[in-house]
């Protein structure tokens, strides 16, 4: 029976960053996946895919719409959707390939098939014509992700009514997309298929879009969906889905009390969320508990069980790839006695819609609740003369830094590449930099990132360009 030091189970950003860095260490290394190609949800169903499609819909619109014109360039762009999505399948697939090249150059072994945990420091295979073998292992990390949440009423057949993975290969530009949940997938896909043409309407739970994002930053980025014609249902739930062969019909209720009311729609995207998976993975069988709702608790990444770990969407924290991995490294390196640690305030946060929104540590709304005093300081792009230069002045940098020390608390930022941007002030905050230092920094002009640096002067009172 094969012998292993670490034992993987699921090859997504948690399970094939924990199995590089194992390799790296020298521990020997096995990842279980049953997908056909690894790089789980990410890669294959999730940020990948979705970036794609965000992007040639985003050019798209620019040629379709005013601002070639502006430009001065004449285009008449005409939709070719088979091949926006063959675009997109053949970058995924040159990502997935290059896992499996990664694992190879760091001697990491890549078993297909289902894991199971049968024991202490057993794992068993199910492949997928039906064999199964058992492995051993010192270690088990448990990295299965998760799944979309399901909605009672609302039946996903993958048709009419479909989840992130049929939003992203739907065969045809719906003429009208309901999508329930204004979360950061509903307003990413919404984008894309309003983009090439859907009326796209979003019916939300909350009286507010996309929970823990700072207020005003939500604010701003949700008058700016509105005027590209994202249509807003807030404080309302969906509480019935009815499709049909063309249409779905879908019964809509004001959260506060009212009378109900049917919409219409040809397809339906729900968006409410996501569990983590746990299926047919046997932690019983080692006494691996789990919450309330299903996430497996960890102290450091060690479950209830010895020699058995979990990382990435499977446990609490956000549902990030690239939180899934840092849990991963730190796991590994804890796992081979090394010191593993995870900043989870300095996870940072993106939606790659167009303004981006992109933020890190703490929103105003937190502050206040915690009641840390703190300044602010904030830059429009409206003053920003690259953004001007681009006609893209939407949005603004926000930073809020403790009144007394100057620490940065929390950055906010809504505009194009907010997301490119927000990575200075990661690497700022996990120096604990005051807000003085990144305004006495020179940046490069004519760029976006000085207007984070004028909105770091704004902390003292010295915004120089608005
Ligand atoms: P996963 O990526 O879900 O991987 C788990 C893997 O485990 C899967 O491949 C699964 O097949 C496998 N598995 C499960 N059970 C077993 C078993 N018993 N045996 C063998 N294999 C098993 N995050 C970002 O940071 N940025 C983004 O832009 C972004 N965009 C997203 C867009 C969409 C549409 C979606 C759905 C998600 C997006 N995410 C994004 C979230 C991101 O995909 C997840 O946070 C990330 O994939 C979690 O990684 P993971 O390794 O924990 O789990
Ligand atoms: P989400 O948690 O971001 O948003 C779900 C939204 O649905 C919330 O606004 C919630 O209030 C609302 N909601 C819940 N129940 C509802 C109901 N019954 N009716 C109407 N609205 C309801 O979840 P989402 O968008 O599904 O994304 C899941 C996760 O995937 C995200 O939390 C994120 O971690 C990850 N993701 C990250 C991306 C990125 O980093 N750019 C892109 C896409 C997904």
């Amino acid at each position: 029976m094969a012998q292993y030091d670490v034992i993987i189970i699921g090859g997504g950003p948690g399970g094939y960053n924990a199995a590089i860095r194992a390799g790296q260490l020298g521990l020997k290394t096995a990842v279980v996946e049953k997908r056909v190609t690894l790089g789980g949800t990410c890669l294959n169903v999730g940020c990948m895919p979705s970036k794609a499609l965000l992007h040639a819909s985003e050019l798209y619109e620019a040629a379709a719409g005013a601002e070639f014109v502006t430009l001065g360039i004449d285009v008449k762009p005409k939709l070719n959707l088979v091949q926006m999505m063959k675009q997109k399948a053949d970058s995924v697939t040159a990502l997935t390939k290059g896992i499996e090249f990664l694992f190879k150059k760091n001697k990491v072994e890549w078993i297909k098939g289902a894991g199971k945990i049968a024991g202490a420091g057993k794992v068993e295979v199910t492949a997928e014509d039906g064999s199964v073998s058992v492995l051993e292992t010192k270690n088990i990390v448990i990295a299965t992700g998760s799944e979309p949440s399901p909605l009672p009423g609302v039946d996903v057949d993958q048709n009419r009514i479909v989840d992130s993975t049929g939003a992203l290969s739907l065969p045809e530009v719906p003429k009208s997309l309901v999508v329930i949940g204004a979360g950061i997938i509903g307003l990413e896909l919404g984008s894309v298929w309003r983009r090439l043409g859907a009326e796209v309407t979003v019916v939300e739970f909350l009286d507010r879009i996309t929970p823990g994002m700072d207020a005003e930053t939500a604010k701003t980025f949700q008058r700016s969906l509105t005027k590209q014609g994202v249509q807003f249902k807030l404080g309302s739930k969906v509480t019935g889905a009815k499709a049909g062969k063309s249409n779905v019909s879908l019964t809509v209720e004001p959260v506060a009390g009212g009378a109900a009311e049917t919409i219409e729609a040809e397809y339906v995207l729900l968006a409410i969320g996501r569990r983590p998976f746990t299926e047919n993975l046997g932690l019983d069988s080692v006494g691996v508990e789990t919450d309330k709702r299903g996430f497996i608790p960890t102290d450091h990444f060690k479950t209830s069980a010895p020699g058995v770990w979990a990382i990435g969407d499977v446990i609490l924290g956000p549902m990030l790839a690239h939180k899934a991995e840092e849990d991963a490294v730190a796991c590994i390196e804890l796992i081979a006695g090394k010191w593993g640690h995870v900043d989870y305030n300095l996870v940072p946060s993106v939606v790659y819609t167009s303004p981006e929104v992109a933020w890190v540590g703490k929103t105003e709304e937190q502050l206040k609740e915690a009641g840390v005093a703190y300044k602010v300081g904030k830059f429009p792009f409206s003053a920003n003369s690259r953004a001007k230069i681009n006609h893209e002045t939407e949005g603004f940098a926000k930073v809020l830094a403790d009144a007394k020390t100057d620490e940065i608390l929390g950055v906010h930022i809504v505009g194009p590449q907010a997301g490119e941007m927000i990575g200075e002030y990661c690497v700022a905050m996990a120096f604990k930099a005051a807000s003085e230092d990144i305004a006495r920094v020179c940046h490069p002009h004519p760029t976006r990132s000085e207007a984070g640096r004028q909105a770091a002067m704004g902390v003292e009172g010295w915004t120089m360009q608005a």
